[in-house]
């Protein structure tokens, strides 16, 4: 499939002209999602798990069909290891208030990265605050990695949780998983790793990846907004309380005592987002049809035309390593000198969407010593022409800056 082709799949992009690079922020939808969901509603909405009538087994049918695609999209051994939520950031709550609170002990270590979005790190800083523990971060060197050097000092016998990001949403970065996961399972410390900028653009196996758990959002890999993953390994969703208490996800309840379902329903207070799984369900669906291997390569290629663009531009400050392959569909940068405010601002007025500020990471951003960036998050279908549209219109400001910079 080639990348001229995918866009046409996508209403918005059809409708408005416009180079959306905030893909980063959310992704757009192809129609074959915003058709399955209007199809839905149209046909099967009802109350899943609730109802006997036939209305009400269809929307359950269509709810626990998803959980079935996205155990066999992210390789879980166990459909039950997929947990509804409203978002990563939803997901990664849940792991904090429950295994969090429940495990940590006075002194213990939780270890996140510096290029955590506030998501994987708020919920940390208020965890280990109300036990009396420690939070770590993993920092990067210049050129953008977390060494060796640095997991082996921060991840040891004090470390009881390693929470990181697959790849950073500000720099595209990669971390480097592999050695993560071991040094924390080695010293006996359980691995929760963000999915959210990963999921969209390269296959995941959770089980080779040997992630305790693993959370990511749909609105990121093109279905509605409001529906989120968490998966974890099913003994330790087992032994894990619920964090949301309502209907559904209890077994008995009495006056005084309850007893909770089993995983995942013990995770699933409440009606939950049953047209935002069918969508998800689809836009899995979609991505499966033109295949992640393809998915990487079309990225692949248009980050390394975004980047040879980028350094042809001598007034662009770009927060990225020198080689690509550990960066995935993102470029941070600057006009020198030049809030990114000012920058998106003209972008925009030259129908170029790309994000501006601290992208939900400030400790980053203060690591960085910046005061913000200019954020282009690309996805499938972005064409070259968008990258394009992109140089021009940093070129048209630049042109302008130079004039108010006199
Ligand atoms: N987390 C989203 C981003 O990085 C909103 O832009």
């Amino acid at each position: 499939m080639i990348l001229e082709e995918i866009k046409k799949d996508f209403p918005l992009l059809e409708n408005r002209d416009i180079a959306y690079l905030d893909s980063g922020a959310t992704t757009q939808k192809p129609k074959q999602v915003i058709e399955a969901i209007e199809k839905y509603y149209k046909n099967n909405n009802a109350n899943p798990h609730r109802g006997a009538y036939s209305l009400s087994i269809e929307a359950t049918e269509q709810y626990e069909n998803t959980r079935t695609k996205i155990a066999e999209f992210i390789n879980a051994k166990h459909r039950e290891e997929i947990i509804f939520s409203k978002n990563a950031t939803e997901s990664l709550n849940l792991i904090a208030y429950s295994y969090g609170i429940e495990k940590l002990k006075k002194d213990e270590e939780v270890v996140i990265s510096i290029m955590e979005h506030h998501s994987n790190l708020v919920p940390w800083q208020k965890v280990t605050k109300l036990k009396e523990a420690k939070l770590e971060y993993l920092y990067i060197n210049d050129n953008y990695e977390i060494t060796e050097e640095e997991i082996n000092k921060k991840i040891n016998k004090n470390t009881k949780i390693v929470s990181i990001t697959q790849i950073s949403n500000v720099l595209g970065i990669k971390t480097p998983l592999d050695k993560i996961i071991k040094a924390a399972h080695n010293v006996g410390a359980i691995v929760i790793v963000d999915g959210s900028q990963s999921v969209p653009h390269i296959k995941i196996d959770v089980q080779e990846m040997d992630a305790d758990f693993f959370v990511f959002s749909g609105h990121k890999l093109m279905a509605p907004m409001g529906i989120g993953v968490l998966y974890g390994k099913y003994n330790l969703l087992n032994k894990l309380s619920p964090f949301l208490m309502g209907g559904d996800m209890i077994e008995y309840v009495y006056e005084q005592e309850t007893t909770f379902a089993k995983p995942p329903t013990k995770f699933e207070a409440g009606t939950q987002n049953i047209g935002g799984a069918v969508g998800l369900a689809s836009a899995i669906e979609y991505l499966e049809n033109i295949g992640m291997k393809q998915v990487e390569e079309l990225e692949e290629e248009l980050l390394h035309y975004a980047k040879e663009q980028f350094n042809k531009l001598d007034f662009i400050d770009m927060y990225a390593p020198k080689e690509n392959e550990n960066q995935i569909g993102v470029i941070s940068f600057n006009i020198k000198d030049v809030h990114p405010h000012d920058t998106a601002t003209i972008l925009s007025s030259y129908g170029v969407c790309v994000r501006a500020g601290d992208h939900c990471a400030q400790p980053l951003i203060r690591f960085l010593n910046l005061p913000a960036t200019c954020r282009a998050s690309m996805y499938i279908y972005n064409t070259k022409e968008d990258i394009d549209k992109l140089i021009y219109a940093l070129n048209k400001a630049n042109d302008m800056f130079k004039k108010w910079r006199r």
